[in-house]
């Protein structure tokens, strides 16, 4: 199974590309930290809305390529909780930018058996984001293809902050009920209680613009991922730019800590890679655009 028979290559570079990369051997849940919009503008003596504009063409890309490769997952630092720190014109056209998304993409998103999930502190989002994510996620909850998991207003601590206080709440019911005495919290009751529960943890995680930081991503999830820096900023990360990253992640060895056995080639690992890619690949409907 070729990655060029679900993706058709639009030039040659692209086939050059898609000739390196196994399609069995993908990762099952990618995560992008999407970074280097304003730089991209100043660059071009533009507005910063401007690199955040031409972000969200990067992004339908990205979400696009991904669908098209059946990953099981995509997801997508959008805002963070420190993102508020910008001038509030910029705040509200990012805002603006979202919703704007929504409204145009949802419908090819839900067409291409996408299914949108936000992570992130919702009740501090204006009213008309929430309502728009809200429906969005509503209106895709069906869908069995690939997860579009958006972060916004997203942070690692906070994640973490929410999840320990939500098995507090739990031990102190178990507690009520004259039941805490067994009551221990461990790796898989704290999974369970982040925004991202029943997610793969990331494989992949991508940064753009060249900065070597998590930048409060996914702290807990990343445990193992492996991580892929490009000196590309957000708006120039094209297709051939995601397919590098690809092709990079399957030239790693990934140990978990272990020896690192020759099968534990990125992607073949039996630790997160459960899911089979051919089946995957006939069941579900074709991705054209999301
Ligand atoms: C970083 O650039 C990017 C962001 C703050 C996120 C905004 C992302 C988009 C507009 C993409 C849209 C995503 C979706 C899901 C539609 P920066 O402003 O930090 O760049 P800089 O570091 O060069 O200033």
């Amino acid at each position: 199974m070729k990655a060029s028979d679900f993706l058709k290559p639009a030039n040659r570079e692209e086939a050059e590309l898609l000739e390196k990369l196994d399609a069995k051997r993908l990762p099952d849940h990618v995560a992008i930290i999407m970074d280097g919009n304003g730089r991209w503008a100043e660059r071009r003596h533009l507005p910063r809305i401007a690199g955040h504009r031409a972000g969200v063409k990067a992004a339908r890309g990205a979400i696009e390529t991904c669908a098209q490769l059946h990953l099981p997952c995509l997801t997508l630092y959008a805002f963070s909780l420190e993102n508020w720190r910008r001038p509030q014109t910029e705040v509200d056209f990012l805002m603006r930018l979202l919703r704007d998304y929504l409204k145009r993409e949802l419908p090819a998103i839900h067409k291409n058996n996408i299914r949108m999930v936000f992570i992130g502190r919702q009740a501090q989002l204006p009213e008309g984001v929430r309502k728009d994510i809200t429906e969005a996620m509503r209106f895709t909850e069906g869908n069995t293809g690939m997860k579009l998991v958006v972060a916004l207003n997203y942070g690692g601590r906070a994640e973490l902050t929410d999840a320990f206080n939500a098995l507090l709440a739990e031990m102190n019911e178990a507690r009520a009920n004259g039941d805490a005495s067994s009551f221990r919290a461990d790796e898989d009751s704290i999974s369970k209680n982040l925004y991202t529960a029943g997610l793969p943890d990331p494989d992949l995680l991508i940064r753009t613009s060249g900065e070597m930081r998590v930048s409060n991503f996914l702290l807990w999830q990343i445990a193992y991922a492996e991580i892929y820096v490009t000196e590309a900023l957000w708006p120039d990360f094209s297709r051939a730019r995601l397919l590098e990253a690809l092709i990079e992640y399957q030239k790693r060895e990934r140990r978990y800590g272990g020896l690192g056995a020759p099968r534990a080639r990125a992607g073949t690992s039996g630790h997160a890679e459960t899911a089979d890619r051919e089946s995957r690949a006939g069941g579900t409907s074709r991705p054209a655009r999301g």
